[in-house]
């Protein structure tokens, strides 16, 4: 099976090394020995063996008679669509890591595959390594999926559980990721969760069944935890993490991407650093957890060449999304429990009034937590973060809430609120 690869970044690269070092047993994974016979990207690099291939700078080479498979590795999505929409077009099977792409046009990309009967692999472009698409496709095909849940961007994850072990900010924690190269240059598009949004978005259609809806996706990143929300979710004997999460329920599917509090001894709360994890709960098993490198060149090539070997072993296979079901999809709509950051004014009977507005809400409380105020500032013109966690509620219900409590509150300061996450992963 003759391959195209274009692009030559750092997933090329691994992909290239893959093939050369595990030439004999690839060999030996289906009848189709792979060569790659076509390279393309703008950029030459001289020092990138490319076991032989024909190198061009023009991606659109690549739909070529000496190509079988196109394997999609430039990123971006108008080069990226012309390229996959050429080879479809020309009955080529395309394997992409590229889930900009499928969030903006999946949907006629696979609607094309289908007609052209060839297959789309995009195990790479969700969560890297970590086998999700085809475990989702595949392995649970006789399953109901009911809920998705997963730590799906290590960037977030980083910056998040390395706040917490060494109890500083944010923004010092985004500088460290930058500085060990674990974030893009321009981190926001990880931490204004638009790429976990993205990747739930591919999960939700897989697993439910749907066309892509990236657009409807309810996306909040993580740039308003603060040091002092992740200490006092500790004392409350939860951790903060970056949570994509979908729920499919009789008559709509919640999607959202948030940060949440979750259980310390729970599985998710032990991801840290880079790493990704999606937790499953299904009509057959109750809950089922994937843990791995989200990214990273020979990890996420790996999850390029198990596609690759599933073109080769099953030549022709419609891509699996495509179906439409018709069911509305929702934010979170389901009740949660919710951790609440007063900065409440430090005089007396605030306690005693925020009480008062939970009680008339029918808000009953968890926790209550709070702290002294700093003993130099004069104590009428101070305030003290108090955090609560309320019995479950809906978003609309603690917006009702919030707006009752904001005159308890310094003006200088916004009530913060994070979901918590109570389910048991
Ligand atoms: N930037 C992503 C992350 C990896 O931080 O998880 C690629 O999807």
């Amino acid at each position: 099976m003759r391959l195209g690869i274009a692009g030559l970044g750092t997933v090329a690269q691994g992909l290239l090394a893959l093939v050369r070092e595990l030439g004999t047993h690839l060999d030996s994974c289906s009848d189709h020995a792979l060569e790659v016979t076509r390279v393309a990207s703008r950029r030459p690099r001289s020092e990138v063996d490319l076991l032989g291939a024909t190198f061009d700078s023009r991606v659109d080479s690549l739909v070529s008679d000496d190509v079988d498979v196109v394997v999609e590795l430039i990123g971006g999505t108008e080069a990226a669509r012309q390229l996959v929409c050429g080879a479809l077009e020309a009955g080529k099977p395309v394997v992409t890591a590229n889930k900009a792409l499928l969030a903006e046009h999946g949907n006629s990309i696979f609607e094309l595959a289908r007609s052209r009967g060839v297959s789309v692999g995009f195990e790479a472009s969700v969560c890297g390594g970590v086998p999700i698409i085809h475990t989702l496709h595949t392995s649970l095909a006789g399953t109901q999926i009911r809920e998705i849940a997963g730590i799906v961007n290590g960037t977030c994850n980083f910056v998040l559980s390395t706040m917490e072990e060494r109890d500083v900010s944010l923004a010092s924690a985004v500088s460290e990721a930058l500085r060990l190269g674990v974030a893009e240059a321009d981190p926001r598009f990880d931490i204004d969760g638009i790429d976990a949004g993205q990747k739930l978005s591919l999960l939700a259609a897989l697993a439910f069944g749907m066309p892509i809806r990236s657009n409807a996706v309810r996306v909040e990143g993580i740039s308003a935890v603060s040091r002092e929300d992740v200490r006092l979710a500790g004392e409350l004997g939860f951790r903060i993490r970056h949570i994509a999460q979908a729920r499919c329920g009789s008559e709509a599917i919640e999607l959202g991407v948030h940060p949440a509090l979750i259980k310390c001894d729970s599985t998710l709360a032990q991801v840290r650093g880079v790493l990704n994890a999606v937790a499953l709960r299904t009509s057959a098993l109750d809950k089922l957890v994937l843990l791995g490198p989200g990214a990273g060149g020979r990890a996420t090539a790996a999850a390029v060449l198990s596609d690759l070997l599933e073109v080769a072993r099953n030549r022709g296979k419609p891509p699996p999304i495509g179906r439409t079901r018709t069911l509305a999809i929702t934010g979170m709509k389901t009740p949660s429990r919710f951790y609440v950051n007063v900065p409440a004014l430090d005089r007396p009977g605030v306690m005693g009034q925020l009480g008062e507005i939970m009680s008339n809400h029918d808000v009953s409380l968890d926790a209550i937590l709070q702290k002294p105020a700093d003993a130099r500032t004069p104590r009428a013109r101070t305030w003290v973060p108090v955090a609560l966690l309320t019995s479950p509620i809906t978003s609309s219900e603690l917006a009702t809430v919030l707006q009752e409590l904001t005159p308890l509150t310094d003006p200088q300061r916004s009530i913060r609120t994070i979901r918590v996450m109570d389910s048991e992963y």
